[in-house]
């Protein structure tokens, strides 16, 4: 079937409701935390940390996070410092900054209680059309489609749909039979099992056909074509990027950061300063805090963000004078040893770890 062919049979959806939610009451995870106490707020907390991130990782992440907001007052009352560093190593920080954004609205329309309209669910930062339909479902049984990305590669492969699926009129095609599949009842069950089973059976590489609900009538399955569908995106150039971080260190062990922009990589995070050149960092070293001894470029970091690669040379430089912070929003001398609340990105406060441990101060300082 292509893209935009004929509608599905009305069957065909039902079928696979019915089989899913069955393999999901046999053999479904029901013990992570967000399934106990399924409120709209812990279900919401939860989809917004699986995004993107395995089930393993959220969990802790998970338990934290709602041990200290267990409701969305307490997260729109936070200074936006303390979420992130409750989000400090799962990545994409928009998705925190958006949470608490979200919560000082809900408390600002909806007097403090998640909404239970899907329009107004969807109109919330960082809920697309996806995720309103799983929250609702997963907490309240409301009947709404789904479409992340587990449940478009079940979908393009149980009924070989070829084409991009972020081309619009295959993305149409697979809304339309992601509603099609989805049943009138037992919808917490439903939308559970089918983003499940993209998760743990109908996964991107080796899908475990042989343990699937829907094998049978499966159309990539029946025409082994389940290694190429979903069609993949084009191949594009991963570019690198490359900067240089100064890593301006007091005899006390503290590290000089500064707050990131809110826009940009880790946007609102604290950070060594960033630089293109190694030339603008001694620049900066004498300017802010008054030191004109050479920094030295330690080995680089490396990371992988969903769209290029960087590679960051930390340059050390030694503080002597005690400069402060000229302004605490923006400024910080941070001590990894005994971290405060902040949130870092979570290759800056390994190196900070590393850096301050005695195994490596003795590389570094002999
Ligand atoms: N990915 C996003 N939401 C999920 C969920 N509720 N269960 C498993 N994987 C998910």
């Amino acid at each position: 079937m292509s893209g935009g062919s004929t509608a599905v049979p009305a069957a065909g959806g039902a079928r696979v409701a019915a089989a899913l939610i069955e393999w999901h009451v046999r053999s479904g995870r029901h013990d992570l935390p967000w399934q106990r106490n399924r409120t709209p707020y812990r279900v919401w907390v939860s989809e917004i940390m699986l995004q993107q991130t395995q089930v393993a990782t959220v969990i802790p992440y998970f338990e934290r996070f709602t041990g200290r907001f267990p409701e969305v007052r307490a997260l729109a009352d936070a200074p936006l410092d303390e979420v992130l560093h409750l989000w400090s190593g799962l990545g994409y920080y928009a998705r925190a900054r958006n949470l608490h954004r979200a919560a000082a609205r809900i408390c600002a329309e909806h007097d403090g209680r998640f909404p239970e309209h899907f329009d107004a669910v969807a109109a919330l930062p960082g809920i697309g059309r996806s995720t309103a339909g799983a929250i609702l479902a997963l907490s309240l049984n409301q009947r709404h489609p789904i479409l992340d990305g587990n449940v478009r590669r079940v979908l393009a492969r149980y009924f070989a749909v070829d084409g991009d699926p972020a081309d619009p009129a295959i993305a149409r095609r697979l809304w339309a039979l992601s509603d099609a599949c989805t049943p009138d009842r037992h919808l917490d069950v439903y939308t559970q099992a089918v983003m499940d089973l993209g998760a743990t059976l109908c996964t991107r590489r080796n899908p475990a056909c042989a343990r699937c609900p829907l094998t049978e009538t499966c159309l990539a399955r029946r025409t082994d074509r389940q290694h190429q569908l979903p069609t993949p995106k084009q191949r594009q150039e991963r570019p690198l990027r490359q900067v240089f971080m100064l890593a301006a260190r007091r005899a006390d062990g503290a590290v000089w950061l500064e707050r990131r922009p809110e826009r940009g990589i880790w946007g609102g995070l604290w950070c060594l300063p960033q630089f293109d050149r190694p030339a603008d960092a001694a620049d900066y070293l004498e300017r802010m805090l008054g030191e004109r001894a050479p920094a030295r470029p330690l080995a680089a970091i490396e990371h992988a963000f969903t769209h290029f690669d960087l590679v960051i040379t930390p340059l050390l430089a030694h503080c002597a004078s005690p400069v402060g912070a000229p302004d605490p929003a923006q400024h910080a001398w941070y001590q990894a040893v005994a971290p405060d609340a902040r949130g870092l990105p979570a290759p800056i406060q390994r190196f900070l770890q590393r850096l301050g441990s005695a195994r490596i101060q003795s590389q570094l300082f002999d």
